[in-house]
């Protein structure tokens, strides 16, 4: 790779989860299921659901607060928001400008970026390379998802799988060497309807028709996901780690995108890395999509497990199909310990 002038790491971090807690045994009163399937097919036990008044954008001023504060620094100190949701407030205009407003970012450009489940790793990515280009300083990113409000509670393949919750990551320049040391994306657009939510936009506008056949909520279909997903993270886990001329044996953190237990463990399995490198709380969350490593990182990194100079991977699957990694030494912000 080319030689960078000057390189970008996490300087804050937050998440916010709503309060509401709906567990196996409450979806046991509103679809055929049980805490058992559920558990054993996905890790779940329970997951975090918005209230009604309860958008995406209050999710992620929340966390973008806490990030904020942790990094010690001002709203008018961001030059960028990027929000990763495909659950934005509205059509437009994008929840990241909601979230520039009510931030008070009055020096910010501010723009969504839709790839599912992947979205806070390319959000990162992006980040990372505006600041390395030298077009921004600060930049935050957000990962944020509203899904309990796109899931058919009839459908039980599918609503027992997601919640709702938002991550955050302030990210600004470091010394090239230090930070961010590979980054990874990639897209498969042909395999779409795998993971998709048909009606709603230009292709299918929101019809009598479309309501009836229920299209404007989440439809996959589980099967292919899962083994493209465990195949792509473990691609993307390789490759980011060759560029970076690390072996796995030197990650001290894996954090993957938390969609399906079985999903983390056949990752776990092909990658052969010990278990207790691996960060988990899909038990407690569900899968929150592009929210997912944001909310694990600032959870793990805030109990004290991740210490300065631990080398951490964030690994991601999403819908579009989108996935990607990136790869980090990380250094805790000054007046924390690690
Ligand atoms: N409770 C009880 N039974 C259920 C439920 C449920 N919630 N959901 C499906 N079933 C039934 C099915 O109807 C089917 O019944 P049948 O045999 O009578 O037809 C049976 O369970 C088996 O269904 P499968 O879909 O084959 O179940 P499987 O064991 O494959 O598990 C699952 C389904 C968990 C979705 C699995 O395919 C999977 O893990 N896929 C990965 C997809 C995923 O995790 N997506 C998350 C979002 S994508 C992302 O984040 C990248």
């Amino acid at each position: 790779m080319q030689k960078l002038h000057r390189g970008s790491r996490i300087i804050g971090s937050g998440h916010y989860c709503p309060e509401k807690i709906l567990s196996n045994f409450d979806l046991e009163k509103i679809v055929e299921t049980s805490d058992e399937w559920i558990r054993t097919r996905t890790g779940i036990r329970e997951r975090r659901i918005a209230n009604e008044q309860e958008a995406s954008s209050d999710l992620a001023l929340l966390a973008a607060e806490a990030a904020l504060k942790d990094a010690g620094i001002k709203a008018d100190d961001i030059d960028g928001v990027i929000v990763g949701t495909v659950t934005p407030d509205m059509q437009f205009p994008a929840t990241a400008c909601l979230v520039q407003d009510r931030l008070g970012a009055k020096n910010a450009a501010a723009f969504d970026l839709g790839a599912a489940c992947s979205g806070f790793i390319y959000g990162l990515n992006t980040a990372h390379g505006l600041i390395v280009s030298g077009q921004m300083n600060t930049v935050l990113v957000v990962g944020v998802e509203v899904l309990s409000k796109f899931l058919d509670w009839q459908d039980r393949a599918t609503c027992v799988l997601f919640g709702d919750g938002a991550g955050a990551a302030v990210l600004g320049p470091c010394d090239p060497d230090d930070g961010i040391l590979g980054t990874y994306m990639r897209s498969d657009g042909s395999l779409a309807d795998l993971l998709w939510i048909p009606a709603g936009g230009s292709r299918a506008p929101i019809s009598e028709f479309t309501y009836q056949q229920r299209e404007h909520y989440i439809k996959m279909k589980g099967d292919g996901v899962f083994k493209y997903a465990v195949r792509a993270m473990v691609d993307a886990t390789s490759i980011v780690l060759k560029q970076a001329d690390l072996d796995l044996e030197q990650v001290d953190h894996l954090i993957p995108h938390q969609a399906n237990i079985r999903i983390i463990d056949a990752v776990i399995g092909r990658l052969g890395i010990p278990e207790e490198k691996v960060v988990v709380n899909i038990d407690r969350f569900g899968n929150t999509s592009s929210a997912t490593i944001p909310i694990a990182f600032d959870e793990v990194r805030k109990s004290g497990k991740i210490k300065s100079g631990d080398i951490v991977l964030f690994v991601a699957f999403g819908g579009g199909f989108t996935w990607g990694s990136v790869l980090f030494r990380h250094t805790e912000p000054a007046g924390r310990s690690g």
